[in-house]
């Protein structure tokens, strides 16, 4: 059935202004003022509200087998939660084990999702181990049309991977024209804290982050700006979470490094001071990197605004608290490393960053939009409101007045990192391809209709 918005106010990245938009066949055909409905056309009146084109999250684990568990939605579930809160596309990661083979994780990821997730997907593909035979499966799932690496300078033992492996995976991402995104922490200096702070009977999700500190961050980020500066490859920094992880990836972007920054929202809300909360609850907020001083929430603004981040994402990984955050009881080394944060991203951004004049509209669409479409190969198929685009829309409604909580959210977890947090707007209506999903903060979508979106390399 076509499907016409009335009279919202359209905000992309560069444009603001009302008019009706049409959409047929999954995509908008028509955007123009005083467009008059064919018969049998479902019409939603938009007058009043904002019109966002579908938020991307480029960093989302779903399906995770971490840390001796495995985290806690599925792609029904976390689909529904994301589109609820207007995330209409999401990256996520395929995360194989060091002795899987990459073609086979890569059909197990996509077997979880299609069929499941309600709506549209794609993913990075884990580089964990480098060798010929895992070669030839990179280059058959980039032909699939996954077009991003993503490796891990940290996690020693587990998906970290060698210096070798890396200058390989650089090498072979910039043959094949493949953006590699890469978690930028020492993996050595992180193991050896670690046993330097549980030997002294340190064991509480406090001390996550001394484990973790600011300076290995940024050792993580100089060291892939070395080896992106020696093999020319497109590099993306995921999680990006504090000021000395910053200025080194700002001195490879000086050098001439193809760098891009991703920041999260629980960086812009949440500090150190959480994962310190007595009673275990700091455990909720253990994440790496790891939550930092409340100074580098600034500066991360500062980022999202300048542009030296590109995109606000979620790197959603549930584990619930009652079991899986428990195995870390008393060892916080074992503490599943990860928050829920797909469903509250758009909106804490928009209450926090919009709402409370942090950055503006544009800013808010292009950092949780249009930037990740862009970078990933999806645009302009998302990432934008035009002709010939898919017609992923959020109608929003700048009014709403809410509160976040485990008891009301969708996401398949026992908690919520933001619990008791105001919102001050959520998506009235959300739609994937021309059909509504959400109405008023309820599912109305079809789970198994989300795509594999395939994309092309060689885009930059
Ligand atoms: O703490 C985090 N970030 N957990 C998920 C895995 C990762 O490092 O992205
Ligand atoms: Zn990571
Ligand atoms: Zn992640």
């Amino acid at each position: 059935m076509p499907l016409l918005i009335k009279n919202g106010e359209i905000v992309t990245a560069s444009e603001r202004y009302v008019a009706d938009i049409f959409c047929e066949n999954e995509t908008i055909t028509r955007i123009d003022k005083n467009i008059s409905a064919p018969p049998g056309t479902e019409v939603i009146d938009a007058t009043g509200k904002y019109v966002f084109p579908g938020f991307i999250d480029p960093h989302v684990h779903i399906y995770l087998p971490f840390m001796g568990t495995f985290a806690k939605d599925t792609h029904e579930t976390a689909s529904r939660a994301a589109l609820i809160g207007g995330t209409t596309t999401f990256i996520e990661m395929i995360c194989p084990g060091r002795e899987e083979k990459p073609l086979e994780a890569f059909e197990l990821w996509l077997g979880k999702a299609q069929g499941t997730s309600a709506c549209d997907f794609t993913f990075h593909m884990g580089v964990t181990r480098y060798d010929e035979e895992a070669e030839r499966d990179f280059k058959e799932i980039v032909r699939r049309g996954v077009s991003s690496f993503k490796i891990f300078l940290a996690y020693k033992g587990a998906l970290c991977v060698t210096d070798e492996e890396l200058y390989k995976t650089l090498c072979l991402a910039r043959k094949l024209g493949v953006i590699t995104t890469a978690h930028c922490e020492n993996a050595d200096l992180i193991v050896e804290l670690q046993k330097k702070l549980l030997a002294e009977g340190k064991t509480g999700p406090e001390f996550h982050e001394a484990s973790r500190p600011p300076v290995v961050e940024a050792e993580g980020v100089h060291h892939l700006m070395t080896f992106a500066e020696m093999t020319g490859a497109h590099v993306y920094i995921v999680h990006l979470s504090c000021e000395e992880a910053l200025r080194e990836a700002m001195a490879g972007a000086a050098r001439g490094v193809n760098v891009w920054v991703e920041t999260l929202i629980q960086y812009l809300l949440c500090d150190k001071a959480d994962a310190e909360k007595p009673n275990f609850e700091g455990a909720k907020f253990v994440m790496s990197p790891p939550l930092r001083e409340k100074k580098n929430q600034k500066v991360l603004w500062n980022a999202l605004r300048k542009g030296f981040a590109s995109t606000l994402a979620t790197d959603h990984a549930p584990f619930d608290f009652a079991t899986q955050k428990q195995m870390g009881k008393d060892d916080f080394t074992r503490i599943p490393n990860g928050i829920p944060s797909l469903e509250d991203r758009v909106n804490l951004y928009f209450t926090h960053g919009v709402q409370r004049g942090q950055i503006d509209l544009h800013t808010f669409v292009n950092t949780a939009s249009t930037h990740a479409a862009k970078l990933f190969g999806l645009f302009p198929r998302k990432g934008t409101i035009q002709p010939g685009s898919d017609a992923d829309l959020v109608i929003y409604d700048s009014n709403y007045r809410g509160k976040i909580s485990a008891k009301s959210h969708a996401m398949n977890l026992d908690y919520n990192a933001f619990e008791g947090m105001e919102i001050e707007g959520r998506p009235h209506v959300v739609t994937v391809r021309g059909r509504v999903a959400v109405r008023d903060g309820k599912f109305v979508g079809e789970a198994g209709r989300g795509k594999f979106l395939q994309r092309e390399p060689n885009h930059f």
